[in-house]
This record gives structure tokens, C-alpha cells and sequence, in this order.
């Protein structure tokens, strides 16, 4: 699938056009970025590794019913995907306290979240992401009343699907976040899921394996990614 120009370019990823208005193509680059884009470095491999554990991950979704926008891999670093109208808000869910909602409520990081907490936040880097209710996301019209439960729905079926397979791997699947946009009239799920928009901890000696690592400056980004990707079946 030929590229015919770019749409947009990311922190991470680019998104090509291309001569069907339907596609796109999701370029996975090596930028990695943190702090609202205030930190951003280049990491060898890292364009490639998660493009080809968003691919593993999306059509383990799709096997679930989920309906997403990839298509297929095209390259080591680029994938087919489907041309959605993004919503504009970041659907974000937590099985353990950690990030955000530690420093925002002070609960103790890696407490067990029963139910799991689903949050809304404004795709903003100038408001720095700032979260959202069901009132603001209705009023200011960034999606109706349907597509704001559908969001929902579908972001706790993928935390069924993905806490196991990641169980299964070792792993604890902290939070992650989510991107929805609308295909057909219908809300399927779109941007990623990697290391860089997920947290992912050894089950059993609690050691952060996203991109916390980077955040944090601990080292071993790539190399951590690579390994979370082995253990659930991803062939680097
Ligand atoms: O920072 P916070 O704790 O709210 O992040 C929750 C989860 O959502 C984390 O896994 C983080 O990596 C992800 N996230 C993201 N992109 C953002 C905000 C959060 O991938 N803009």
C-alpha cells in the first residue's frame, strides 16, 4: 500500500495517507516521548518492536470480538490500518494504583483495584491531558451519550481479554490507555497498545516493564518491551 502524503505526525507514530481514503498507514517511529512531550529521545528499535506488539495484541482483540482498526503489518515498522474519525478523549482503566491516581489521591501505589477504575481524559498536550466526566465530554460535544458507553463497555472487554493473556505471560496489567474513533457509525478502537501507553509489572518481583522505565529513567526501555512481548507470544 503506497503512501500518498502525511496526515498527521505524532510523538511516536506518524499517519500516512494513502490512494484509499478508507486506509492509512501507522508509522511506529523511535521517538519516545514523556511529560506531555517535554522529554522526547530516540530509541534504537523501539519503532519496530511496537509496531509488532500492537500487531500481535490488536488481532488477539480482533479474535475476541473486538473490532479494531488494524489491518495488517506492512513492514518492520508500519501497519495497515483503517481510516477512523478519532474521538478526541482517552479512555484510560486501572487494575492497580500507580501513576496519576497515586499522586491525585494518595492511595498507595500497586493497591488492587476492585472493580477496575475507568477515567475519560482530554487529549490535549497544552492542558496537559486533563480528566473528564460523562458531563463534559456530552456538553462539549466530543461524543454522544451512545459512544461515551460504548467507550466504556469496550474498554473493560479489552482489560478481560488483555489481563489474562498478560497473566499468562507473568505479568500484571497495571493500567493501559485506549483511543476510540467511529467507522461506519460504529466505535471501534483505534491509536495502540504497547508498552509506551500501557504499565505492565513482573507478576512476581513487581519490577516495572513499560515505559514507567523511561519515565523514570531506569534503563532497559527497549529491552524490557522485547521481553513482555516474548512472554506473551510476540516473535521479535
Ligand atoms: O499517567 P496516568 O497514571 O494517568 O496513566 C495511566 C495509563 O495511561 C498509563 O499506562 C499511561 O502509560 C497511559 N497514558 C498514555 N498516554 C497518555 C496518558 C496516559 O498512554 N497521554
Amino acid at each position: 500500500m503506497e503512501k500518498t502524503g502525511v496526515l498527521y505526525a505524532g510523538k511516536a507514530k506518524t499517519v500516512h495517507t494513502t490512494a484509499d481514503k478508507d486506509l492509512m498507514v501507522l508509522e511506529f517511529r523511535n521517538d519516545t516521548s514523556a511529560f506531555d512531550g517535554e522529554r522526547i529521545e530516540l530509541l534504537d528499535n523501539k519503532g519496530r518492536v511496537n509496531n509488532l506488539f500492537n500487531g500481535f495484541v490488536m488481532e488477539k482483540l480482533q479474535e475476541a470480538g473486538i473490532e479494531t482498526h488494524f489491518v495488517r503489518l506492512l513492514s518492520d515498522h508500519e501497519s495497515l490500518v483503517r481510516n477512523l474519525k478519532m474521538l478526541t478523549v482517552e479512555c484510560v482503566v486501572r487494575n492497580r494504583a500507580a501513576g496519576s491516581l497515586v499522586r491525585r489521591l494518595g492511595v498507595v501505589e500497586g493497591m488492587e483495584l476492585n472493580p477496575p477504575i475507568f477515567e475519560f481524559f482530554l487529549k490535549n498536550d497544552e492542558l496537559h491531558d486533563p480528566m473528564i466526566n460523562d458531563a463534559h465530554i456530552l456538553t462539549f460535544g466530543w461524543a454522544t451519550l451512545e459512544q461515551i458507553a460504548e467507550m466504556k463497555v469496550l474498554t473493560l472487554r479489552v482489560n478481560e481479554v488483555l489481563k489474562k493473556l498478560f497473566a499468562d505471560g507473568d505479568l500484571i496489567l497495571v493500567d493501559y490507555k485506549l483511543e476510540f474513533g467511529v467507522f461506519d457509525g460504529r466505535v471501534v478502537l483505534g491509536d495502540e497498545f504497547s508498552p509506551d501507553g500501557c504499565r505492565l509489572w513482573d507478576a512476581k518481583t513487581m519490577e516495572k516493564m513499560d515505559k514507567d522505565r523511561f519515565r523514570q529513567g531506569l534503563g532497559d526501555v527497549v529491552e524490557s518491551y522485547m521481553e513482555v512481548g516474548r512472554r506473551i507470544g510476540v516473535q521479535f
